[in-house]
């Protein structure tokens, strides 16, 4: 591992990863969109998953985050876009590491068919009703224990989250983000585990709340 890359988001190389792909990259900027982040890397630091899987690489964005707050883990991520694999060979250089491993291809086919078991999941992929379910649903059926879903506030995404939890019930959301974009962690724990989890979370993110509304100019 690179150390030098721990705790610090390097924005020129984000930039460089990002180039031409347009938004949609969770170090891309937007409304709210440091909120978000230290959302991520709060549940992140918090749950401290070994393993992660993510649907929707795009370009590597959650990627580098993720490395930068966990070190060790190792990433199966899911894209479609060829574009994708260079930026993951780019973070897994920058990094120092062969830790994320890319799987092109349509996540609805590839997903089910990967082995791999994981301690938690980043939903981001298609955002369309039917793709956000059935990425949902592939997950469950790996019994990842934390499942984080990204862009609820899109009807669609929300749709497919409420019909998801309607089947799924042993899913409960355990903590919402309140930025623009709307990010929700999904649970197997028991909801009194997740409450003494909040205990500790919540001051937190109040906190940090507190200070970007009152500060941060976005
Ligand atoms: C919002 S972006 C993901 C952002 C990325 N997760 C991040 O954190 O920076 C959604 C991505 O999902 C990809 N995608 C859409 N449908 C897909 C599918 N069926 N299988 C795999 N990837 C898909 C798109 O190509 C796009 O790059």
């Amino acid at each position: 591992v690179n150390h030098e890359n721990s705790g610090v988001i390097d924005f020129n190389f984000v930039e460089k990863i990002n180039q031409g792909a347009g938004e949609g990259g969770l170090l891309h900027g937007g409304p709210n969109q440091t909120l978000q982040l230290l959302f991520v890397f709060t549940v992140l630091k918090a749950i401290m998953p070994r393993s992660l899987i993510e649907i929707g690489t795009h370009r590597a964005n959650f990627c580098y985050l993720a490395k930068i707050a966990l070190p060790e883990c190792k990433i199966t991520t899911f894209g479609i876009d060829p574009k994708s694999a260079q930026a993951v060979e780019a973070v897994n250089e920058k990094i120092g590491t062969r830790d994320i491993e890319v799987v092109l291809g349509n996540s609805l086919e590839t997903v089910p068919l990967h082995e791999g078991k994981f301690d938690m999941a980043w939903v981001d992929g298609g955002h369309d009703f039917n793709t956000a379910l059935q990425d949902l649903e592939n997950c469950a059926k790996k019994v990842i224990p934390f499942i984080m879903v990204d862009d609820i506030r899109m009807p669609d995404v929300q749709r497919a989250l409420v019909e998801f939890m309607r089947i799924f019930s042993e899913y409960k959301i355990v903590w919402m983000s309140s930025d623009a974009r709307g990010t929700v962690v999904l649970s197997l724990g028991e909801i009194e585990e997740m409450t003494l989890w909040n205990q500790f979370t919540h001051p937190f993110f109040y906190s940090v709340q507190k200070s970007i509304l009152f500060e941060d100019p976005e």
